[in-house]
Formats: structure tokens, C-alpha cells, sequence
């Protein structure tokens, strides 16, 4: 065995090359990695006794992809360009063995070899996409050779990890070894490639699946037209398209590989993409507590109990489902228990009838869902999840029940939206082993997991919540108790703001295409009509005081009674309403309010700088770790955009200096609402940025 460099071994197995990479966590391909398989491929290659070259990597995964940290820096060493030419020109045959995921350039890298041998567990993949890139090392002109246009169309545009098997059936992998027996099963492959002296096959000189695309430019067009939505605002689909579309119409592969670096260094040095590179780490970086180390004890969560069976309660069973861990959920009364659980098997069917599982799933999730209504019956729980009413009464009556009943060692956690994690912490004798757990609607679907951090919660029970959100497929982020901790107290300002513009003279679809353009799913109007404009409302209570209140009292209630801020057509389009205009007029006249006409720039500004403004107060007051973490919250959770990183990275590029400005303006001409935060002044002050915070 030579050790090529810290990260890449050349051993000799017979007269088979193997050229191993062991580069942890995941084998990126950084200058390290670039060298050491260049080095190897070189020496490999001269080695006159060898006669076939295996790729194999140590560690959880094959190689999966360029450094991300690398990228926007100065690029060292060998360039993954001759890496790769160094591969597929081997006058020898190469098989990559791929375990774990073969992502990005990792993907790339094996698409030079001649041959890919594979576990089935492995997964192969294009994710570039993910960060606003695309796959810019020849793996836009590769991957359609192999698994035709339309495939490619979807893996790039996706970023899909797609399993072993599917990759063997389409031809990306040409051996499935068994799971354990990778190494043996690529030696045994080169072996034959040698003895039956099998071709050097180079995908690149593959052009039978590109003919076949030549000639139907509306393959392209159909594809973009199906996708618009989804891709509303990204410039990375695009661009992947257009690669796919170079593939199949340039003269050769090497003039296609040109068209695809210049449309990868476009997005390379755009925005877009430093904002989704820089969300790829945040969310990575939410998951280190600096004061609860990584070997912290965690408690084993094999049951749970879950309090309420409403909107929020059922959704929250089903993560638990899905992931196999059993639930008990307990309701006060057997019609809203038998309501619930009806509504989480028509969701999983809906699932099924969709083809993300089978019938049988469904069955085997709903068989891990218990119903009951005695909260004794949650004693032997490792978690118990009240999602009840928003009362602080019934809360904390619960948790006090809770606490006699539930065994010791157990974690009694809160799905509370607003309300004071240690005031319900402090119903109990065990405050603790008390926690929030902050799901958002639809629990089932939203990755967003806001883990609520109480005065007295242990380290234990914190590290246990972050990697509980984990195994449910969430993206936990550790945040402090405060109203609305951090998402719906920032929303909260947005929601004043939308409010007030309109009342001043905006319209709700002005606020809302505003937003919407910015890059939300839907404007806050548009969200009200959805969720129902009567939450929260007291018909014998409304007096006409808010908008709102106006609404409802007209029986506008929103999407479900087919008028809201909008008014709705049977398909549940939404077209703005004459008669929510005039309800408008009516409220402003009765206000005294003389409308104004409100610029575009004036609704962004108001809806989200008092945002940036509220999030720095709760860096400042400690309620985040960080400012990434804000962002990791409003991406996962409320629909900000990626590619504009979160509102403290997006309030970075606007310029902390400007934000501060219009604030104090703001704050002039309307107000203390606009006062801006200690820390921000400070950070302006001194020209520092929110990651400076130490
Ligand atoms: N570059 C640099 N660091 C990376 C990385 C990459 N491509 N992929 C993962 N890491 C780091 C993570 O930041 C994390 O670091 P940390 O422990 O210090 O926080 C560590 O590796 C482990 O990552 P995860 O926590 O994400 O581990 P998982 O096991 O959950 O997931 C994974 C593993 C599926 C490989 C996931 O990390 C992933 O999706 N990585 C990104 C893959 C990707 O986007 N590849 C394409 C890169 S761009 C490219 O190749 C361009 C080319 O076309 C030229
Ligand atoms: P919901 O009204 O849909 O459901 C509450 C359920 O709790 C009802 O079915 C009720 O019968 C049951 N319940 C009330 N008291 C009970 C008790 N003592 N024992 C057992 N069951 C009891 O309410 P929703 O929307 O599910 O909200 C629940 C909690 O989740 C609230 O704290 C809310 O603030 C929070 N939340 C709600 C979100 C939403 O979008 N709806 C988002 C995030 C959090």
C-alpha cells in the first residue's frame, strides 16, 4: 500500500489497481482529494504490472461532490477537469465502487470511469441544483448519454438521489454487488473486464440516447412549461435545462462541455447561489450547541404520547409514524379522537393514491397510532406532546396531570405557539426534562422543528429534542423562550406592517404580489384567506374593530367560505374583491384615514426590514445562537426564499446601514414600532456584520 497523499492510498490486489480515498465526513473533492487521485490515477496507469484500476472510498460514502467550502475562493491544485480526463483516459479499464451517495462531482468522477459497481443502498445523484448550481465537471453532457434526455431533465432539475437499483436499470450503475462485498465484487468486475478484454467505454462517445432527442425542441418546452411553478424565481433550473438542450444540439461533446462551464460560472458567481450555499451550511451549523457537546447523553424515544388530535396533534403522530416509533394520542372526547385519527389516514392515503407508498404503509403507520382518552395511558412514554388548545390554564393543567402520571426520565414537551415555555414548565415537579417542540402546519410536511429551550431544560433533553428532530426528518433549531420565539415574533412584524399599509392605502393584493414577487410562496393575505380569517375569532365578541373583524362579520371567512380578502371561484382562484374594497374604504373613512398612494419599494421596506430589525433584538436578547439559525427558521418554516438565504443574510446584502436608516425614518414619521435594535445601531456603528457576533 503507497500512501499518495493524507487522504488517497495505491494498493495492488493481483494485478488490479485500487485507489482508495479517505477523506472524512464525506469525501468531498477538495485540493487534497483532486491531487491524490491524480497522483494515484498517474501512477496506477504507469505501473506496467497493472492491469485494471478500481475507485473505492473508506467512510460512510462514496465521494459526494466538489467542496462546497471551497467554492468563491482561490481553487488549488489539480482541477477536477484532469482528474477526470486522467480517469476516462485510462488505457486501462476503471470501475468506480460506489457505497453511501455518488452526488455531484462525485457523480462526475464515476461517470468517467468506464464502469460502476454499486450497493444497493447506494444512492447517485446530480443536487447541484440544490445550491443554485449545476453540475459543471461534464455532468450535464454525460447523464443524458447514459440515461437519456427526459431522465436527466428531471435528475437535475430535482437533484434527486436516485437508489441503486433505479441507477441500475436505467444503465448509470452496471453491477449491483451484495451490501457488504462492494470491494470484492469491483476486484471480481475489473478481473472480467480484463479476461474478456472488455471495451474501455466512455460515456462521453455515447450519442444513441441524444439522436434520439435531436429534432423535439418541445421535450424542452413542455418540460419548463410543466415546471414554471416550481422553479418561479431560481435561475439554477433553468440553466441545468439548458445544458440538457446543449447536450443533444451542440456539434460535439467538448463544445457542449464549453456551453455548460459558461452557463455553471454564471451561476457560480451569482447571488443566488452564495445564498443557497451559504443555507446548505446554516442549516448543517444550526445543529452545533455550543454549550451541549456532540457526545451529550440522549434519552431513547421508542413511544410517544401525543396530547390533542387537531390540526396539530394528528400531523405530529404521523412524523412519529413514518419514522416506525409508536404514538398514543389522547383527546378528551371520542368524536374529536375518531375526527383526528380520520383525518391522518385520509392524508396517508392521499400519500399512497400518490405513489409515495403502498396501501400496506398505510396500514403499518396507522397500526402504530393508538387512540385513547386517558392521559394514564401515556405513563410508560420516553416524550409526551401536548398540542391542546392555546390556554395557558388548560396547558399547564395538563402538564401538572402530566407530571404525576408520565414515568420519571421522561420528556414532557409543549407545541405552544406564543405561550411562556417555563411558566408551563413550572406546573411540574421536573421542569427539567420540559421542552418546546414548535411544529408548523402542516406537521406532516413542514421541515421546519423550532425546539424551545426552557430556563431550566437539561442538556440531556435538548440534545435529545435536536436529534429527535433528526430521525423525524426535521430541521431542529435550538431557540429561547420569548413570544412567539423566533419565527412567529419576526412574523408578527411582518403582519402589523401588511396590516397597517393597507389600512394607509395599499391594497391586500398589492402587499401580497409584492411578497410574492419577492419570492414568497403567497402574500400574507392570501395565507389569511387559506388558513381561515376566523381563527381566533369570537363571533358575539367582533366589533367591527379590524379588518378582519369586518370580514368574518360579512361571513368572509376566508378560502372555505369561498370569500376573504379575496373572492374565490369554484376552483378556488383568487381574484381581488370589489367588495373587500369597499369594506376597506368604509373602515378607512370611519377612521379618518385620507389614502396615499404606497410604492412597491415602500411595501418590501415595511413588510421586511422591521423583520431584519426584530431578528437582530433576538440575537441581542439571546434567543437564537445565531444568525444563521434565524434564517434556517425562515427558510424551513415560512417560505422565504432560498435563494435570498433568509431575512438576516438577504439583510446583510440590502446593507445593515440602509436598513437602519429607512428604520429611523420610520420611526420618525410613525413611531416606536420602528425603533431600532441596540444591536443593530452597534453593528452599523462599528461596521460589522451579524456573523461577527461573537
Ligand atoms: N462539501 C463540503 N462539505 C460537505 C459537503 C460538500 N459537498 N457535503 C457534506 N459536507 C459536510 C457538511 O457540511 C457536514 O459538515 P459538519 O459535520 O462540519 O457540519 C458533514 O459534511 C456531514 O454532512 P451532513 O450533516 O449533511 O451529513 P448527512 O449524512 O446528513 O448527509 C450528504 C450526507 C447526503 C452527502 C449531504 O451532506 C449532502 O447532500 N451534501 C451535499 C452534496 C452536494 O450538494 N454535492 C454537490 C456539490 S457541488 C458539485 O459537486 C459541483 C460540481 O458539479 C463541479
Ligand atoms: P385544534 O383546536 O385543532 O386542536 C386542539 C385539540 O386538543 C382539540 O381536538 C381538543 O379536543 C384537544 N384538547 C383540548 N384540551 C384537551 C385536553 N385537556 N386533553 C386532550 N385533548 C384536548 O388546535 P391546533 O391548531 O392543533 O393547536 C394546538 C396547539 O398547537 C396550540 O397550542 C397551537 O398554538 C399550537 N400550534 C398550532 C399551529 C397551527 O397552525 N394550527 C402551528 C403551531 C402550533
Amino acid at each position: 500500500m503507497t500512501a499518495i497523499n493524507p487522504v488517497t492510498d495505491l494498493s495492488k490486489d493481483g494485478d488490479i489497481a485500487v485507489v482508495t480515498l479517505n477523506s472524512p465526513p464525506v469525501n468531498a473533492l477538495s485540493a487534497n482529494v483532486r491531487d491524490g487521485l491524480f497522483e494515484a490515477f498517474r501512477q496506477a496507469k504507469e505501473d506496467a504490472s497493472v492491469k485494471a484500476i478500481v475507485l473505492i472510498c473508506e467512510g460512510r460514502t462514496f465521494i459526494a461532490g466538489a467542496d462546497i467550502s471551497e467554492f468563491g475562493g482561490q481553487m488549488k491544485g489539480a482541477s477536477l477537469f484532469d482528474v477526470e480526463n486522467g480517469i476516462e483516459d485510462s488505457p486501462k479499464p476503471v470501475i468506480a465502487a460506489i457505497h453511501g451517495t455518488a452526488l455531484g462531482g462525485g457523480l462526475e468522477v464515476a461517470l468517467c470511469a468506464h464502469y460502476r459497481v454499486a450497493v444497493p443502498s447506494a444512492k447517485c445523484g446530480l443536487p447541484e441544483v440544490n445550491i443554485g448550481l449545476l453540475p459543471g465537471a461534464g455532468g450535464t453532457q454525460r447523464l443524458p448519454r447514459i440515461v437519456g434526455v427526459e431522465k436527466a431533465l428531471e435528475m437535475v432539475t430535482t437533484g434527486q438521489h436516485v437508489p441503486a437499483k433505479q441507477c441500475f436499470e436505467m444503465g448509470l450503475v452496471d453491477e449491483l454487488a451484495p451490501e457488504g462485498k462492494l470491494k470484492e465484487t469491483a476486484l471480481a468486475f475489473a478481473r472480467k473486464c480484463v479476461a474478456e478484454n472488455k471495451p474501455l467505454k466512455k460515456v462521453r462517445d455515447n450519442n444513441a440516447k441524444l439522436e434520439a432527442a435531436k429534432g423535439h425542441p418541445e421535450i424542452f418546452a413542455n418540460f419548463r412549461k410543466a415546471n414554471a411553478r416550481k422553479f418561479r424565481g431560481f435561475l439554477a433550473p433553468e440553466n441545468n435545462i439548458k445544458c440538457i438542450e446543449a447536450a443533444v444540439n451542440s456539434a460535439s461533446f467538448d463544445e457542449g462541455l464549453k456551453a455548460e462551464r459558461k452557463l455553471f460560472m454564471e451561476l457560480m458567481m451569482g447571488e443566488q447561489s452564495a445564498a443557497q450555499r451559504y443555507a446548505f451550511f446554516a442549516e448543517r451549523q444550526a445543529n452545533k450547541i455550543p454549550d451541549v457537546p456532540d457526545d451529550t447523553r440522549t434519552i431513547a424515544i421508542k413511544k410517544v404520547g401525543v396530547i390533542g388530535a387537531g390540526t396539530m396533534g394528528g400531523g405530529i403522530s404521523m412524523n412519529f409514524a413514518n419514522a416506525g416509533i409508536p404514538v398514543t394520542i389522547v383527546e378528551v372526547k371520542q368524536d374529536a379522537l375518531d375526527r383526528g385519527l380520520k383525518v391522518v389516514r385520509g392524508n396517508y392515503e392521499r400519500s399512497a393514491k400518490g405513489g409515495r407508498f403502498t396501501m400496506d404503509d398505510v396500514e403499518k403507520r396507522m397500526g402504530l397510532l393508538a387512540g385513547s382518552l386517558s392521559l394514564e395511558d401515556l405513563k410508560d412514554c420516553d416524550l409526551v406532546i401536548e398540542a391542546v388548545f392555546e390556554r395557558m390554564d388548560i396547558k399547564k393543567d395538563v402538564f401538572a396531570r402530566l407530571d404525576g402520571i408520565v414515568k420519571q426520565g421522561a420528556i414532557l414537551a409543549t407545541n405552544t405557539s406564543y405561550l411562556n415555555v417555563d411558566e408551563i414548565a413550572s406546573a411540574t415537579k421536573r421542569p427539567e426534562y420540559v421542552i418546546g417542540l414548535h411544529f408548523f402546519s402542516p406537521a406532516n410536511v413542514m421541515r421546519l422543528l423550532e425546539i424551545v429551550r426552557g430556563e431550566k431544560t437539561s442538556k440531556e433533553v435538548v440534545a435529545t429534542a435536536m436529534k429527535l428532530a433528526k430521525t423525524i426528518g426535521k430541521v431542529g433549531v435550538l431557540v429561547g423562550v420569548c413570544p412567539g420565539f423566533v419565527g412567529n415574533r419576526m412574523l408578527a412584524q411582518r403582519t402589523r406592517e401588511a396590516n397597517a399599509l393597507v389600512l394607509e392605502g395599499a391594497m391586500p393584493w398589492d402587499v401580497d404580489r409584492v411578497l410574492y414577487d419577492f419570492g414568497f410562496p403567497m402574500g400574507p393575505f392570501a395565507m389569511g384567506d387559506l388558513a381561515g380569517l376566523d381563527i381566533g375569532w369570537v363571533k358575539e365578541q367582533s366589533k367591527s374593530s379590524t379588518l378582519r373583524e369586518c370580514l368574518c362579520e360579512m361571513d368572509r371567512r376566508g378560502q372555505k367560505t369561498g370569500a376573504g380578502f379575496y373572492d374565490y371561484d369554484e376552483n378556488r382562484n383568487a381574484k381581488p374583491s370589489p367588495v373587500t374594497e369597499k369594506v376597506i374604504a368604509d373602515f378607512r373613512a370611519k377612521q379618518g384615514i385620507n389614502p396615499r398612494t404606497i410604492s412597491d419599494d415602500e411595501i418590501l421596506e415595511r413588510c421586511l426590514y422591521p423583520m431584519v430589525n426584530e431578528g437582530a433584538k433576538i440575537l441581542e436578547e439571546k434567543k437564537a445562537i445565531r444568525a444563521s439559525d434565524i434564517d434556517v427558521v425562515w427558510l424551513n418554516g415560512y417560505g422565504f426564499p432560498v435563494y435570498r438565504g433568509g431575512p438576516m443574510y438577504w439583510g446583510e446584502k440590502v446593507g445593515l446601514q440602509k436598513i437602519l436608516e429607512r428604520m429611523k425614518s420610520f420611526q420618525a414619521q410613525m413611531g416606536d414600532a420602528f425603533k431600532p435594535s441596540a444591536l443593530l445601531e452597534r453593528l452599523v456603528a462599528e461596521d460589522k456584520k451579524f456573523s461577527d457576533i461573537k
